[in-house]
């Protein structure tokens, strides 16, 4: 045994090493045991993207590791990201497959975060971009988050209200609720957070909101080794998949049903209504005209897409963008002045005015450039190809490193540092002009189709409470801006804890609120 196992294990590597350059696959890490593979640099879950940002840097732009028996290609640089989501972009428009959370919370790959790139996810993507997050409908659902912000401004103002010293707030829930609140009320004209009132529907949906990024982190080892499948050791955590599966479809099936019998109650509405639609109207409707096509299940997927993928992502950079501004309050104080000068202080900010203020884009770009809330972008081959004369093999997963791209010293000037003048040259809206170099979004056939929403959101609410209020740290502590992973959601360790007064300035305006 001790004679055999260590010549077992140097014939191994020799072997796999040869196989690798035979094979031109791109380097790899070394070493590649047997069973596992590479699945032993998970130890370090929460910091994956830095540990594949490392790797990078010893063996250059495109290498493989090893899930146990699957490839995994990693893509650390602009250049190769580019091959990958432009020049080869149709190739690589696959979601990894054969994840048991894509069979069981995905609605078996069928919705469209997770749908491979095929006629139905053509079809999803063209309703969701043109339907549901088009211009026209975001536009028409508008009021619906300025009355969503308004509120989060009087829910600030009856806090400070009923302590005598300016109260400690959790920013982190804040953020969240006003989310949540204002993607139901797009969505499904409904709202879930009320001040203190927790209703058991809210309870369930909070737990279906908390429960779904957690449950799909647990990335089951036995999906990449399948052999662990006889000890059975994933089954309680796939048990819990189908437990959060069957909340959630029933969650949203009462939705449906509910929202069906408000539209047979008002057959006879005025159709100038129409352009109020939610979007659950909106999918119905098409259910209508084309129903074995939309199918409850569809319109399910679509929707818990939507709420997954839209509300963390967008909570998550408002609080990281706050966070940045109370560690530079030089910045703050820039942002401020900002709004004073385009805005003015005689009226609340409003989502028109978000074109004119280019600095406080260049805050919201540069946040996402530092802290991506989705730092690893997840792809799949549709076919073999090859990566910077590497070959990839069909069905290889892709991870794009877009933590590695955003903090790559060859693009950037002092990549670490929080610098939002860097952005001042290109004052556009979108940040697709900074091509591949700037990923917060994806790029692609697959590219976010929420941006522009995610910027409304963020952009209003950080406008409005930046306008109304004076913030400051709670303590002379600088705030903590360690970052985790969970799943491919990267968020702040800690909750972001402020606090707030209201400006004397727009004492005006805040009473006009009051009322
Ligand atoms: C700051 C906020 C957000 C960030 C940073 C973000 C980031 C991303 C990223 C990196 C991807 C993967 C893109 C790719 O594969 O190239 C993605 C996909 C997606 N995002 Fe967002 N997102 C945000 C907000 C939203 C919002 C508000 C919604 C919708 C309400 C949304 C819906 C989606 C959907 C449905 C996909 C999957 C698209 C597909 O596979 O075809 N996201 N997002
Ligand atoms: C899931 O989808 C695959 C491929 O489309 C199909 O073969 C399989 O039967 C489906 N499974 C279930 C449970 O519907
Ligand atoms: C924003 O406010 C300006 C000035 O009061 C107004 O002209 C504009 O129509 C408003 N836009 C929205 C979307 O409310």
């Amino acid at each position: 045994m001790f004679i055999y196992f260590p010549l077992f294990l140097i014939i191994f590597f020799i072997t796999s090493h040869l196989y690798n350059k035979v094979q031109n696959f791109p380097p790899t890490l070394f070493p590649t045991l047997p069973i596992i593979g590479h699945l032993y640099i998970l130890k370090n879950t929460n910091h994956f993207h830095r540990t594949l940002t490392q790797i990078s840097k010893w063996l250059g732009p495109v290498f493989h590791l090893w899930f146990g028996t699957h490839p995994v290609l990693v893509i650390s640089s602009p250049s190769t990201a580019e091959e990958c989501l432009k020049q080869k972009d149709t190739i690589f428009a696959n979601r990894p497959l054969g994840l048991t959370s894509g069979k069981t919370i995905y609605y078996n790959y069928t919705t469209l975060v997770t749908s491979p790139y095929n006629d139905h996810w053509r079809k999803l993507r063209r309703i969701s971009t043109l339907e549901i997050l088009g211009a026209n409908r975001l536009s028409a659902l508008s009021y619906m988050r300025t009355d969503e912000v308004r509120l989060l401004v009087l829910r600030l103002l009856r806090l400070w209200d009923q302590d005598d010293n300016t109260p400690t707030l959790n920013m982190r829930s804040l953020f969240m609720e006003v989310t949540l609140n204002t993607m139901m009320r797009m969505i499904v004209g409904k709202r879930y957070y009320e001040d203190c009132i927790v209703s058991e529907e809210a309870e369930m949906f909070q737990e279906m909101i908390t429960q779904t990024p957690k449950l799909s982190s647990y990335t089951l080892i036995s999906d990449f080794i399948p052999m662990l499948r006889i000890f059975g050791y994933e089954k309680k955590i796939r048990k819990n998949m189908i437990e959060l599966q069957n909340n959630r479809d029933k969650f949203m099936q009462n939705l449906i049903e509910q929202q069906k019998k408000a539209t047979k109650n008002d057959d006879n509405s005025l159709s100038q209504e129409k352009k109020m639609k939610t979007m659950i109207e909106v999918l119905l409707t098409l259910q209508e005209s084309e129903p074995e096509y939309y199918k409850d299940e569809i319109i399910k997927g679509l929707m818990l897409d939507l709420i997954i993928a839209g509300s963390d992502t967008s909570a998550g950079t408002m609080e990281i963008a706050l966070s940045f501004l109370l560690n530079h309050p030089e910045v703050m104080k820039k942002a401020h002045s900002e709004l004073v000068n385009c805005v003015g202080e005689d009226r609340l900010v409003n989502e028109s005015d978000l074109a004119k203020l280019p600095y406080l884009h260049s805050i919201i770009k540069e946040t996402l450039r530092l802290l991506p809330p989705g730092p690893l972008i997840a792809r799949a081959s549709s076919k073999e190809t090859t990566i910077g004369g590497y070959r990839v093999p069909i069905g290889c997963m892709v991870l794009i490193n877009t933590w590695a791209i955003q903090r790559d010293p060859n693009t950037w000037v002092e990549p670490n540092k929080f610098m939002p003048e860097r952005f001042l040259k290109n004052e556009g809206l979108a940040p697709r002009e900074l091509g591949f170099t700037f990923l917060a979004f994806g790029n692609g056939r697959r590219t976010c189709p929420g941006e522009n929403l995610a910027w409304r959101m963020v952009g209003l609410t950080l406008a409005t409470i930046i306008q109304c209020f004076e913030w400051e740290r709670v303590s002379e502590k600088m705030v903590d801006m360690s970052e985790h992973l969970r799943g491919l959601t990267l968020s702040m360790t800690n909750p972001l804890l402020a606090k707030c007064q209201p400006r004397s300035t727009m004492m005006k305006v805040l009473s006009q609120i009051r009322n």
